[in-house]
């Protein structure tokens, strides 16, 4: 972060704005290193921090870039989630490492009080650049890689409203604690028990 500049909480583009289903450009680490991109990288971590995210991807704060933060602690809008370090992640590419897939609920800041369960890879290897231009080459399973696919779906302009395959799933987020929660967090822990996370 940055010492000598506050981070701005940055305004987050909803469902129905183009720039959401732009496909973003990717970086080169000159731009990537310069103090502009720099900041709006802090931005982005304050405005997820701020709507309690999992993740934001800079298109849906109006930047038509590869970059996406994530990050999981403990966050009230995702209880049942495995926890996920701050990560940022600069032109991604994902791969399944396998045909396996597993069904997870999601939700997103720019789909306004809307859930709905999407059919997600188990087992990614990620390949991209950390915020200093550095190589990450890691493999992720399990809802944590639900995660990924969701903010890297972003950056090539998708909503998970675009891979709900079963409307009858979508619900307001009351609905789901009504009705969904609780069979969902089962089949959190049977996802989170076979692939670790
Ligand atoms: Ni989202």
């Amino acid at each position: 972060m940055s010492e000598t500049r506050r981070p701005r909480i940055l305004a987050i583009a909803q469902v129905g704005e183009p720039v959401l289903r732009e496909v973003t450009r990717s970086l080169s680490r000159e731009e990537l290193a310069s103090p502009e991109i720099q900041s709006f990288i802090d931005d982005l971590v304050a405005t997820m921090h701020h709507a309690q995210g999992a993740g934001l991807a800079a298109n849906q704060v109006f930047r038509g870039i590869q970059i996406c933060a994530l990050e999981v602690g403990d966050n009230p809008r995702y209880p049942y989630k495995p926890k996920i370090p701050l990560t940022i992640l600069v032109n991604p590419k994902l791969r399944p490492l396998s045909e396996e897939r597993f069904d997870n609920y999601e939700g997103c800041l720019s789909v306004p009080d809307m859930r709905g369960v999407v059919s997600r890879y188990a087992e990614l290897r990620v390949q991209a650049w950390d915020r200093h231009g550095n190589e990450i080459d890691e493999e992720v399973r399990g809802i944590t890689a639900g995660t990924y696919q969701h903010e890297c779906d972003h950056l090539e302009g998708k909503l998970f409203l675009d891979r709900v395959e079963d409307s009858s799933t979508l619900t307001t987020w009351k609905g789901f604690s009504r009705y969904r929660e609780a069979d969902f967090r089962k089949q959190v822990e049977k996802v989170v028990e076979r692939w670790g996370s």
